[in-house]
């Protein structure tokens, strides 16, 4: 295998000359629906296959919210026909690999993956297996959503939408020590790369993306005054592509410091944020932490040849295997799932079923200020979805 910086180039090249498209959620999903789906002819008894996709367990709280937002999905009769997956570390010390041959090959024929967290070593060990899936699929588009769903917060209606880069910038792994006098890590380095056709999908992706979801306003996210080439290039290229959306958008652009300090003082200015690996990774934290935590964002990993869904946290291991973890993110996520397969009354009637539990049952775990455990919140769905 070639070294990392060449592979990182590779994929940069894979990007420029790989297949563009601002519509290609949209058309992985109309696509599914035509294979997908069969219809018998007879009017009024129109019989529905199950769709395939895949199941990803992950590690930490992962088979726990896992097993919790399948028990809900059973619940709703949603449409998928799982086949499921370890991955991360108990994949690991199973099959000797954070991401399975037989899970990345069953993916590729499902095209739909609906996956829990995964841990990564901090400083050494394995690269992380979350940003290895999104390059092995070119999910180059993370849409994260975050929406009032307990009112009385600090904030009232927040309705945001953030989109982030997914296979580039610094995140890219282009990394390295430098000895000196002896010191095998005496200077760290690390390269980000961007590339014009990667920083154009991305943008096509989002302006389209807004259109199609009759929002308003999109701010271009950066750090362009500092990281001049880098954020530059990811600038530029979205001012480029948004001219032509000019009389239906309103298009701004902002640095990433100053946009961290305005979410926390006045959220409401935003609608869509789009923005790079790094900042969207930490942005969409910072959003979520608007609406009442990690607990309750989703996020939908959009590419060409695959989506895959999964909550923005991460495996939670201070608090694995306690049963109190909350499942709703990944239930959020699985939402979004079922709108990508144009199954919207019953995301709708999940999203509403979340609502009534978090506010008028007032069922709730930990981390929303409750008692609940895993399995009593998932119960509270389930009754209301029946
Ligand atoms: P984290 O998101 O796992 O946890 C941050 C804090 O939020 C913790 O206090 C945790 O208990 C809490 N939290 C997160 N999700 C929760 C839930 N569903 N219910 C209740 N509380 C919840 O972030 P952290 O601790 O920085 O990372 C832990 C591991 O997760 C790391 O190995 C990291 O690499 C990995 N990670 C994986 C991601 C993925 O697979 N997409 C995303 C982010 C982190
Ligand atoms: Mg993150």
């Amino acid at each position: 295998m070639c070294p990392r910086p060449y592979r990182a180039v590779k994929r940069a090249g894979r990007l420029i000359h790989g297949r563009i498209n601002m519509d290609d959620s949209c058309r992985a999903s109309d696509t599914l629906i035509r294979t997908l789906y069969h219809s018998d002819n007879k009017i009024g008894e129109s019989k529905i296959n199950k769709i395939p996709a895949t199941l990803i367990e992950g590690d930490g709280i992962g088979p726990e919210i896992t097993e919790a937002t399948v028990d809900v999905l059973d619940a709703l009769q949603a449409p998928f026909e799982w086949s499921r997956f370890k991955a991360g570390l108990a994949a690991l010390e199973e099959s000797g690999d954070v991401l399975p041959k037989p899970m990345l090959d069953n993916i590729r024929q499902t095209k739909l993956a609906l996956k829990a967290p995964l841990t990564t070593p901090v400083g050494e060990g394995f690269r992380s297996a979350t940003v290895r899936l999104r390059e092995e699929f070119n999910l180059y588009a993370n849409v994260r959503p975050a929406h009032t769903f307990i009112p009385g917060g600090r904030f009232e209606d927040i309705d945001l939408i953030l989109i982030r880069e997914n296979t580039e910038g610094l995140y890219v792994g282009v990394e390295h020590y430098i000895p000196v006098d002896g010191d095998p890590r005496a200077v760290a380095s690390a390269s980000g790369i961007m590339t014009r056709a990667g920083c154009r999908k991305i943008a096509e992706f989002t302006f389209d993306y807004a259109i199609r979801h009759g929002r308003k306003k999109i701010t271009i996210v950066h750090k362009a005054n500092i990281l001049k080439k880098l954020t530059g290039l990811f600038l530029d290229t979205a001012l480029e592509v948004g001219k032509p959306y000019k009389d239906r958008l309103e298009i701004e652009e902002r640095i990433v410091d100053n946009t961290a300090m305005q979410l926390v003082i006045n959220p409401s200015q935003f609608d869509v944020i789009l923005t790079s690996n790094m900042f969207g990774d930490i942005l969409s934290d910072e959003i979520a932490g608007l609406i009442g935590g990690l607990g309750l964002a989703p996020g939908g990993n959009i590419g060409p040849d695959a989506s895959i869904f999964e909550a923005v946290h991460g495996s939670a291991p201070d608090i694995a295997g306690q049963g109190i973890a909350n499942p709703t993110a990944l239930l959020l996520a699985a939402a979004m799932m079922l709108e990508h397969v144009n199954e919207y009354d019953k995301a709708n009637q999940l999203r509403d079923a979340i609502k009534a539990v978090l506010n008028e049952d007032n069922v709730r775990t930990g981390d929303l200020g409750g008692n609940a455990t895993t399995v009593e919140y998932t119960k509270a769905i389930i009754q209301r979805l029946g």
